[in-house]
């Protein structure tokens, strides 16, 4: 949720003006930031809500988000039949419970877990995160205790390229957070980075597949055999958390041989987003652990589900059920062939804006879309003095295109880059139109004849979606 200041903003009205061609007679305006005193006709509703959230970008322009923005008809009529389902009541909707069950262990073979598996759906992969960590966290505890010893000082291990979801993990749940530095070369965690972090108190470490600035896979496999070689050696056995966001749903369709899933034994948990390369519409994560015993028992409710028994596990109580159903939907839909074809019909696209990116005198890339088709670029230090990839992410608005510039995570955010997440529907067509305004955004920025004149000095943030 985002947090809203409430305020008088100011603004040339209080009122919304209502169009007279569907209002009641004398209908003029409505109150904006407090509740109406009477009704209205619903057209009207509709109306002034239609047209507000017109006002947002066009979502197919978006080069910026990760979450899937487009499903076919048949996705979208299964959607508004089942738009009333709350997940929560497996008394009310035992088919949508079982579909979410049936989802959960798909994706644990898809994920190569050995045998018994838990999981579950979550409101996206920062609920997904949270429950990974929390089972990190709880099984720590556990383990201390009853050793004897102090429960005082957890610590998580990741690089300061994670996605916010792991500072609020940390901030929310009392984790000191260990963030290890990045470099412009290794822009990612890496063995040699991450062992001189880890202690005793050494909850687990997280390891992104598709870090979100950059697209990046960080090498699991090898940050696994640092911490096997760490226990042989000193018998702190440190579990690895897989944030698999994007890549979870990519590695296993593109990069099939690449081992970073549940065949390293020390991955206990993964997550991803079934609204980012999951392709489904917002409001879905997963969440699966290797063994059941990686989800300490206690942290699991237990709700009655016909009169029987149905363990839950997540933060949220009430949230939608149509998603989960839009995921199987997928899964049946596209199968493990649909998957492929269709992300690395997105790859494809990546790859080729990524080659003629790299072709401008005035770009240099940082990466180039094969591992998740996100990839992203800065500008080359001494090429203009006049103007910046803000600049150019405001040129590009004006076709319309929303492209995002942003400095670097900790330890190299002086510098700024540009990046671009291909999602199924941005068409190679699009791409090379999108190329020509880049072009044209590029040579309209070169022609200027000193700086270009900034709006404000407010310093740009992180972007962290
Ligand atoms: C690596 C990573 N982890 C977690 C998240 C949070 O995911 P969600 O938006 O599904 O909550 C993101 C979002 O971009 C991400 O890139």
């Amino acid at each position: 949720m985002t947090i809203h200041h409430v305020g008088r903003a100011k603004r040339a009205s209080d009122s919304l003006s209502i169009n007279p061609m569907f209002a009641r007679p004398g209908e003029t305006s409505i109150p904006r930031d407090r509740l109406p005193d009477g009704e209205m006709l619903p057209e009207t509703a509709y109306q002034i809500v239609h047209d507000e959230a017109m006002l947002d970008g066009n979502a197919r322009l978006n080069l910026a988000t990760f979450v899937g923005t487009w499903m076919e008809p048949q996705a979208a009529q299964l959607y508004s039949e089942t738009f009333d389902k709350n997940m929560i009541d497996k008394d009310e909707y035992p088919q949508t419970a079982e579909i979410e069950e049936r989802c959960v262990r798909i994706l644990a073979d898809l994920w190569h877990a050995p045998g018994d598996t838990i999981g579950t759906s979550a409101i996206g992969s920062s609920e997904a995160c949270m429950l990974g960590g929390l089972a990190f966290k709880r099984s720590w505890q556990l383990r201390r205790r009853a050793e004897g010893k102090s429960t005082e000082k957890p610590n998580l291990i990741m690089s300061s390229g994670v996605q916010v979801v792991w500072e609020k993990f940390c901030n929310y749940w009392d984790v000191e957070p260990r963030y290890v530095p990045v470099t412009l070369e290794n822009p990612g965690l890496t063995a040699e980075s991450m062992l001189p972090f880890v202690d005793e108190n050494t909850i687990g470490v997280v390891v992104i597949m598709g870090v979100t600035y950059t697209g990046l896979y960080e090498p699991v496999a090898e940050i696994a055999a640092a911490l096997d070689d760490l226990q042989a050696r000193t018998g702190l056995d440190v579990p690895i958390h897989v944030d698999g966001a994007s890549g979870g749903m990519i590695a296993p369709f593109l990069q099939p041989d690449l081992l970073w899933d549940f065949r390293l034994e020390r991955v206990h948990s993964i997550n991803t987003s079934g609204h980012k390369y999951g392709l489904v519409y917002p409001g879905l994560g997963w969440v699966v652990w290797r063994k059941t015993e990686y989800m300490p028992e206690e942290l699991i409710f237990h709700v009655s589900y016909l009169g029987g028994d149905m363990p839950t596990l997540a933060l949220n109580f009430s949230r939608p059920g149509a998603q989960v159903l839009l995921q199987y939907y997928n899964f049946l839909r596209l199968g493990r062939e649909g998957y492929r074809r269709v992300q690395q019909a997105s790859q494809d696209v990546a790859v080729y804006l990524a080659t003629e990116i790299a072709k401008f005198t005035a770009f240099s890339l940082l990466t180039d879309g094969t591992d998740i088709p996100v990839f992203a670029w800065r500008l080359n230090v001494g090429y203009t003095a006049n103007w910046d990839l803000a600049d150019l992410s405001e040129r590009l608005r004006h076709h319309g295109w929303q492209v995002p510039s942003y400095p670097m995570p900790a330890d190299i955010e002086d510098v700024t880059v540009m990046r671009i997440v291909v999602r199924n529907g941005f068409s190679m067509d699009l791409a090379s139109l999108f190329i020509q305004d880049l072009q044209r955004s590029v040579d309209y920025l070169d022609r200027l004849t000193g700086p270009m004149p900034k709006e404000s000095s407010a310093p740009a943030t992180s972007f962290h979606h």
